[in-house]
């Protein structure tokens, strides 16, 4: 009986430790996990102006609740997420979505040139760092939403509530 338990705290704390430590290491690296509310994810989906041809990345995916709206209107939907519990947790909820691929990764190193429509909820001091990402690697014409945050040297073509919408890549005003 005593080993049981055990086992079930196992189970129980072992992904909550996990969960903790890689909130702490995606703050380094990028963003905490806050999710979006489900009008904020409908808004973004507006903004974003989805046609479906489009192959369209979530930087930061969460539980995949960004992809899974964007599932039925797109022809790909790839989610880029650094923490392995969350990674779990959306491949999961996401399991009956054909189009919908979740990359464990770090956004950083993930080559975002086959995207035609991007979405992020990052943070306010990486939002320069990851514009120039951006503009390296985009094709003409990505359209690029974020919740909240602006790129600040860069102009956006429509605002919604808190949502900004870019189309990528810009010539370079800094
Ligand atoms: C503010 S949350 C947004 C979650 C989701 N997109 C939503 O709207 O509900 C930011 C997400 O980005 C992830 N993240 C932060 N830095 C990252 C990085 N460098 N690479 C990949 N994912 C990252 C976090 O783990 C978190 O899930």
């Amino acid at each position: 009986m005593i080993l049981l338990i055990f086992f079930f705290l196992f189970l129980v704390f072992v992904p909550i430790l996990i969960f903790m430590l890689y909130t702490l290491y995606a703050i380094v690296r990028g963003a905490p996990y806050v999710p979006l509310s489900k009008d904020k994810v409908m808004i973004m989906i507006q903004t974003a102006g989805l046609q479906s041809t489009d192959t369209f990345f979530d930087l930061g995916s969460g539980d995949g609740r960004l992809l899974r709206a964007a599932a039925p209107l797109v022809k790909q939907c790839i989610g880029i997420e650094i923490n392995p519990v969350l990674y779990y947790w959306s491949r999961l909820l996401c399991r009956r979505y054909k189009n919908i691929t979740i990359k464990r990764q770090d956004l950083w190193m993930v080559d975002l040139s086959t995207a035609t429509s991007i979405s992020l909820y990052f943070i306010a001091h990486k939002m320069d760092a990851l514009a120039t990402k951006l503009n390296q690697e985009l094709k003409p014409e990505t359209r690029v939403v974020s919740y909240g945050f602006q790129f600040h040297s860069w102009h956006y073509t429509q605002k919604n509530k808190n949502v900004y919408l870019y189309v990528f890549p810009q010539r370079i005003n800094q």
